[in-house]
């Protein structure tokens, strides 16, 4: 198939029934709650594309719940659809590892110029924007979206997700947690008093969407590791106010200019946030936040906006988090053996399953996960687990935690770990002054090393058995595929 970005992905959902067009929802609240309901009692749910949105004409379309499913995760990763969720995890963290980079290739232009609106055009009320959460404090026009900055001395370009709100026509709100790579290059202009030059895309390949909100070391081109995947560079865009690449197949596209927050900068949120709680943007600090000024906005005719605003994370649905792969790999980088597993349920806790090699190699992994940056801020609780748990598996994990822990041993408290202001648990003097820090427990879910040979037998079946019973009885009874 030829690439055309999101709309391979939408055609490859289609021929596998993982899409489910939906007519007429509202952008305020209704498509945000559907959204969430499906992800919350559906298995593997499907995604969903909303068409004749409220206020909105045929065709300015929104696609939800992209990747939140094992299929639709292997689709955008370009791998097999049938591998089981760890598996699937696992060829991730290699694809992020092995495979070599491809930088993007520049194209006169492409899709996303078929419509352009500049300077005083420009209006991005033109596009479905959605209101998300029923205290959402406004609309907010990139959830799914991409925020490309340069840096100022080496000129490499840093691709990440970090929200947008809608404030105006032509200005747009942006929240970036303290660290964040995008932020720090802003920072340098500001510093220089100067504006930061920004591309955006509001919609386009999933892949792209994963590489930016993936955590990559700096230096890293989001572009380079996509095309890596793809295995074929990715076409650009040189933008022309900016210089920045943009991806030539994205949905919807702006440039513009970020100026230093001490120039303008407003009240932003609240914003239903990843932890589940209203607890970021100003009403986390109480500080106004950096604006982006629009110049210019390319579309593609008949646009979907890519919407990834946060589910609930108590949700049961949620799809599996690539950073689970980014972090499998930094660990092994940093020489961590015997890893069988390596799972982020949500920003606050991660599940690692070793095989025991040595006495100190579960506090080892404990230790090098924790440095990782796939899950250095905000996480806030590392469980190692044997190699008999399945750590994507929270039944089995809590299990572990209860029954293979002794909590005043096996429970080690660490603080003054990097954190962010959206954290629920940070007391409010804290929020407001700093330092963004955290303490963080690690649980020794595992049989303890010197005794580990007489700790009592597990009397669940062995995988051998269990493969044999879902081969001989999966054709009568509904077992679900894993
Ligand atoms: C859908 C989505 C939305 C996100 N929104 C934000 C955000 O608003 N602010 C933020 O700081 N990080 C946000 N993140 C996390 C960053 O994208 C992620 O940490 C990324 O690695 C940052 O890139 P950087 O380190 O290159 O700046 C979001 C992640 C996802 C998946």
């Amino acid at each position: 198939m030829t690439y055309d970005g999101l709309r391979t992905f939408i055609a490859e959902c289609d021929r596998l029934g993982e899409i489910k067009r939906i007519d007429g929802a509202h952008w305020d609240v209704e498509i945000g709650a559907l959204s969430e309901v499906t992800s919350e009692l559906i298995p593997e749910p499907p995604a969903l594309l909303f068409d004749r949105i409220a206020d909105y004409p045929a065709g300015f379309r929104v696609l939800s719940l992209p990747v939140v499913s094992r299929v639709r995760t292997a689709l955008a990763l370009r791998l097999p659809t049938e591998l089981p969720r760890m598996e699937l995890v696992r060829r991730a963290s290699r694809l992020l590892k092995s495979q070599p980079k491809i930088p993007p290739q520049e194209v006169e232009t492409g899709p996303v110029m078929q419509n352009v609106m500049r300077g005083a055009e420009v209006d991005l009320t033109r596009f479905p924007a959605l209101k998300s959460h029923r205290h959402d404090g406004g609309r907010y026009i990139g959830t799914g979206c991409t925020v490309s900055v340069r840096d100022m001395g080496t000129g490499y370009v840093n691709m990440g997700t970090y929200r947008l709100q809608l404030h105006e026509r032509d200005l747009l709100g942006l929240w970036q947690s303290p660290g964040q790579q995008g932020r720090q290059i802003a920072e340098q202009y500001w510093k220089e008093g100067k504006a930061c030059p920004v591309a955006l895309t509001f919609g386009g390949d999933p892949l792209v969407m994963m590489t930016s909100y993936t955590k990559f070391p700096w230096g890293v081109s989001e572009l380079d590791v996509a095309g890596g995947i793809l295995k074929t560079p990715l076409s650009v865009i040189r933008g022309p106010l900016t210089g920045l690449p943009i991806p030539a197949h994205a949905e919807i596209a702006a440039e513009g200019e970020i100026p230093p927050p001490s120039e303008e900068a407003r009240a932003e949120g609240p914003f239903g946030e990843w932890p589940g709680y209203y607890s970021g943007g100003t009403l986390g600090t109480g500080e106004n936040q950096p604006v982006i000024r629009i110049k210019a906005v390319y579309f593609r005719n008949d646009p979907i906006l890519l919407n990834m605003s946060p589910q609930w994370p108590g949700a049961p649905h949620q799809g599996p988090r690539i950073s689970s792969g980014n972090l499998w790999d930094q660990l092994e980088s940093v020489g961590v053996p015997g890893i069988v597993g390596v799972y982020v349920h949500n920003s606050f806790l991660t599940v690692i399953a070793i095989e025991q090699k040595y006495a100190g190699h579960a506090r080892q992994t404990a230790m090098a996960a924790m440095g990782c940056s796939a899950i250095a801020r905000l996480n806030r609780y590392v469980v190692i687990v044997d190699e008999d748990i399945d750590p994507s598996n929270l039944q089995e994990v809590v299990w572990a935690m209860t029954s293979r822990v002794d909590p005043i041993r096996d429970i080690q408290f660490v603080d003054d770990c990097w954190s962010s202001p959206l954290d629920p648990r940070m007391p409010p003097h804290k929020k407001a002054k700093g330092p963004y820090t955290m303490s963080r427990a690690i649980y020794y879910a595992v049989r303890p090393w010197e005794w580990r040979e007489s700790f009592p037998k597990v009397i669940r079946i062995d995988k051998a058995d269990r493969e044999m019973i879902l081969e001989k009885y999966g054709s009568s009874l509904p077992f679900p595929k894993m």
